[in-house]
């Protein structure tokens, strides 16, 4: 491989002279302590190289390497409940071995070369093979049964394949092409370019629902399993709660969580959370489906673009096995910086607030790798990879590049509003800016899971959100007098929706999650209460009334029902009618 010279450092990023043959996207170690980096620039005889970890103390003539290997991920079993950096360096084992701060250009392999894990083969002798056929298994967590997959290329007959326990690089399949005579060892390792969208066979478009138990995403704003999603919002809006709160709760398989760019003490919340919390369908740890990418805020700023990456990939790894999986980015924002920091040094030409021209470009290319695709195989599994989204726009800004930009690729938007973090409102999700473009494509899967009315139900809901609004700037202008008794019904109506229905404490252990079937219980019993009290109206009763009825209590502790939850509510609805 080729050895060059650093000519300059600037921050994040080392212009190298002398690299031969070096080529874009190419990993590259900087200088004497062999740091690590990606040529992102060839110009004449120069490399420009994004280095993913601190570049202080490293100066012009040190050496640089070249590795002639694209930044790649490490696939296989011990990935799940792992915590890794941008560059999918294990942080747990860095931590253990060599204390809380991690040494520059240290080599840690990203999964463990000495653990056994248990193989178990789901394919025979003789069997022939194509790409992504599942060879067989490993019972990687309680959770998880990690498919060993062909990886591209490997095609032809199996020639041998036996049960027993194996480290990741040891050889478990033999696989002989049928053209070339060429033998594939197979071991349960596999690298992936990070920079390269994993394989599959086809794209559907998604159809089924990412169940969250937030009840204003899964009632009002809903997103798929495969579709993708945005969460802007200002400071401490609640951006990092909403997705600790899909992490925890939603029915995927698989979570990834990338902390790009954000405090240490988020990450730690989930870290210290996450091996307490059960698991509702299992009651097994949550962490054992979980894998964590940290990049704090205290790490490289090149490294938060490479956290994004590795996070993706892993993702589309289990995506390929058949699994459904959900990917949190908190913040995007973070990410977008770096690419303006490092799109500075370069002295490319900036476009929107300084962001480089590309940033579209790139945010669609991340969002485009979540989908619904039918995995490569012979078999017909499917699999399907959310991606959700945090944008920290400065102030709150939804004209900011970033939110822009992103907005123009995902399908739903929860728009975080601070009028309703500092009223204490939450999740502070606006039901007037939000948009869920997936709603009618789940019609047929709501009518058939949950009730034919479902939809109904909503569009009344969120109509009476709409009223309210516009009925309280009359009332600001001219006084609550001003109205009619149905249209201070409105009033009452949205007041509850909004209180008992999408108020919901993500601490609280009865409210932090709400089955499907039990959102549309609620809001059903209130719409009907709605309908009930325009009857009661226009046969004589009086506002005050129909505002005080004693069944409002009760909906009001609704969402504390425990497990006697659907008789009570079976008997609110009698009592309401
Ligand atoms: N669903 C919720 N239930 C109860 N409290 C919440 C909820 N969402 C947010 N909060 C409150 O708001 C605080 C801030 O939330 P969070 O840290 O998620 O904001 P953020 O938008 O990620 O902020 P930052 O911009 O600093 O990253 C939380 O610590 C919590 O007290
Ligand atoms: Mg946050």
């Amino acid at each position: 491989m080729s050895k060059g010279k650093i000519v300059k450092v600037s921050g994040p990023l080392v212009v190298a002279e002398g690299l031969e043959n070096v080529k874009m996207y190419e990993v590259v170690r900087v200088g004497e302590k062999k740091l690590i980096g990606e040529v992102l620039e060839l110009k004449d005889n120069f490399a420009s190289i994004q280095v993913y970890e601190e570049t202080s103390g490293v100066g012009p003539g040190e050496p640089v390497f070249a590795t002639g290997f694209p930044l790649s991920v490490e696939l296989g079993p011990g990935l799940i409940g792992s915590i890794f950096d941008g560059i999918q360096r294990p942080l747990d084992i860095i931590s253990n071995n060599f204390g809380d701060f991690i040494a520059r250009g240290i080599d840690v392999p990203a999964l463990n070369r000495v653990k056994k894990w248990h193989f178990t083969p789901m394919l025979k002798r003789g069997d022939d093979v194509i790409t992504g056929d599942i060879l067989g298994e490993v019972q990687e967590t309680s959770l998880v049964k990690q498919k060993i997959m062909v990886p591209p290329g490997a095609e032809g007959k199996i020639i041998k394949i036996s049960e027993g326990n194996f480290t990741v690089e040891e050889t478990v399949v033999e696989i002989k092409s049928e053209k070339t005579e060429t033998v594939h060892k197979i071991s349960l390792l596999q690298k992936w370019p990070v920079r390269k969208p994993r394989l599959y066979r086809e794209k559907l478009p998604p159809a089924e629902m990412l169940i969250t138990g937030q009840r204003v995403i899964d009632t009002f704003f809903p997103v798929a399993k495969g579709g993708s999603a945005c969460i802007p919002g200002p400071f401490g809006s609640g951006k990092t709660v909403v997705q600790h709160q899909i992490s925890k709760w939603s029915d995927a398989d698989i979570i990834v969580f990338v902390g790009c760019g954000e405090r240490g003490n988020e990450m730690a919340d989930v870290l210290l959370e996450f091996p307490q919390l059960k698991d509702p369908k299992t009651n097994e740890p949550l962490i054992k489906r979980t894998v964590l990418i940290a990049n704090t805020s205290n790490m490289p700023v090149a490294a938060r673009e490479s956290s994004v990456y590795t996070g993706i990939t892993i993702a589309e790894y289990f995506r390929d096995m058949g699994y459904t999986v959900a990917l949190m980015a908190d913040s995007t924002s973070r990410w977008a910086e770096a690419l303006r920091e490092i799109s500075g040094r370069l002295e490319e030409m900036p476009g929107d607030e300084g962001y480089p021209a590309y940033l579209s470009t790139r945010l669609a290319e991340f969002y485009e790798r979540a989908g619904c695709v039918i995995c490569s195989g012979s078999d017909e599994r499917l699999g399907a990879l959310t991606i959700i989204g945090s944008v920290s726009p400065p102030g709150g800004d939804l004209s900011d590049p970033v939110v822009q930009a992103t907005l123009r690729i995902v399908k739903v938007f929860w728009s975080l509003e601070d009028k309703l973090a500092f009223a204490r409102h939450f999740p502070a999700i606006s039901w007037l800016r939000s948009y869920s473009l997936y709603v009618e494509s789940f019609s047929s899967y709501l009518s058939k899971n949950i009730a034919g009315d479902f939809l109904s139900y909503r569009k009344t809901a969120l109509r009476i959100l709409q009223e309210e609004a516009s009925l309280e700037e009359i009332v600001r202008l001219v006084g609550i007098e001003a109205l009619t008794p149905s249209e201070r019904l409105i009033l009452v109506t949205a007041k509850s929706i909004r209180e008992d229905f999408l108020h919901q404490v993500a601490f609280d252990p009865e409210d932090t999650y709400t089955p499907l079937s039990v959102q549309y219980s609620m809001l059903k019993i209130i719409i009907l209460l709605h309908n009930k009290c325009e009857k009661l109206l226009s046969t004589g009763a009086t506002i005050d009334e129909v505002a005080s009825l004693g069944v409002r209590e009760k909906i009001a502790r609704m969402k504390f029902f425990k497990d006697d939850a659907l008789e009570k509510f079976d008997s609110l609805i009698k009592e309401v009618r």
